[in-house]
């Protein structure tokens, strides 16, 4: 299959961010040209700075490119203002984040719960129905009711992770999802990322340092200085 579609679900052409500090341009990313399939689990690798966040920030629209395009699933998020990325953001994209972001006070229910209550057109049944299937699905039913004091951190960021997918996005970013975990944690966050991807169809762009990380995703890029150095297993099986 020819990687260089107009069908891919992510496509960057000559993706560019620059930011202006005083006298300073930094440029984290430059010209990127990147083409991600549905249902891939892509890693990110590179050294600190060399804008991995920056790119994910981006496909998240959480910032907007200072030149280039960006289209998801065909619509191009690159001219859209702060509320229509915002809008976009809330029914396609999850976020999920090496420290998790949980609110302590509050139960894994209600974290998960938190998104959907942007949603005026669920009802509090329609959003018990979503939590719990998100919840299910991270394996975490039974800690519905613990606030994350009494949880751990691989627990926690499942409920991080149901948080994410509770909207049913399409597409899950995730910065270092694992930087926090003890190995036997990171492996169970991996494989229920990996699931996401096979059996519920998610996209999934992951960062991370780490390269037993990276082997569970089915593609892993490379930058450096804000461009790509090069592709390891350019398709996944599963595609
Ligand atoms: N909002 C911002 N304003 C100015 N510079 C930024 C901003 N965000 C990131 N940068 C700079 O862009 C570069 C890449 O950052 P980042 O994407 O966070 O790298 P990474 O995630 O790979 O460590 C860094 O030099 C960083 O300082
Ligand atoms: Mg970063």
């Amino acid at each position: 299959m020819n990687l260089e579609n107009n069908r891919s679900f992510i496509q960057c052409r000559k993706l560019s961010k620059t930011y202006h500090k005083g006298n300073h341009r930094i440029t984290p990313l430059e010209s990127m040209d990147l083409d991600v399939q549905k249902g891939e689990f892509l890693a990110l690798m590179g050294p600190s700075g060399s804008g991995k966040t920056t790119l994910l920030n981006l496909i998240a629209g959480i910032d907007s490119p200072s030149s280039g395009t960006l289209k998801i699933c065909g619509k191009d998020l690159s001219h859209l203002s702060r509320s229509l990325r915002t809008d976009w953001r809330a029914k396609n994209c999850g976020y999920i984040f090496q420290m998790y972001h949980l609110i302590p006070i509050l139960t894994a229910y209600e974290n998960v719960e938190l998104p959907l209550l942007l949603n005026k057109s669920l009802n509090s049944n329609e959003r018990r129905k979503k939590v719990h299937t998100a919840l299910e699905i991270v394996g975490l039913s039974d800690r519905a009711d613990h606030n994350s004091s009494e949880l751990s951190g691989g627990q926690e960021q499942r409920v991080a992770i149901a948080r994410a997918i509770v909207g049913n996005p399409s597409l899950l970013v995730a910065d270092e999802p694992t930087g926090d975990l003890d190995r036997e944690s990171a492996s169970q966050i991996l494989k229920l990322l990996k699931d996401l991807a096979i059996q519920h169809g998610k996209t999934i762009l992951m960062v991370t340092h780490d390269a037993l990380a990276a082997k569970e995703a089915s593609r892993t890029l490379h930058l450096q200085k804000g461009k790509l150095l090069a592709r390891a297993n350019p398709q996944s099986s599963e595609l």
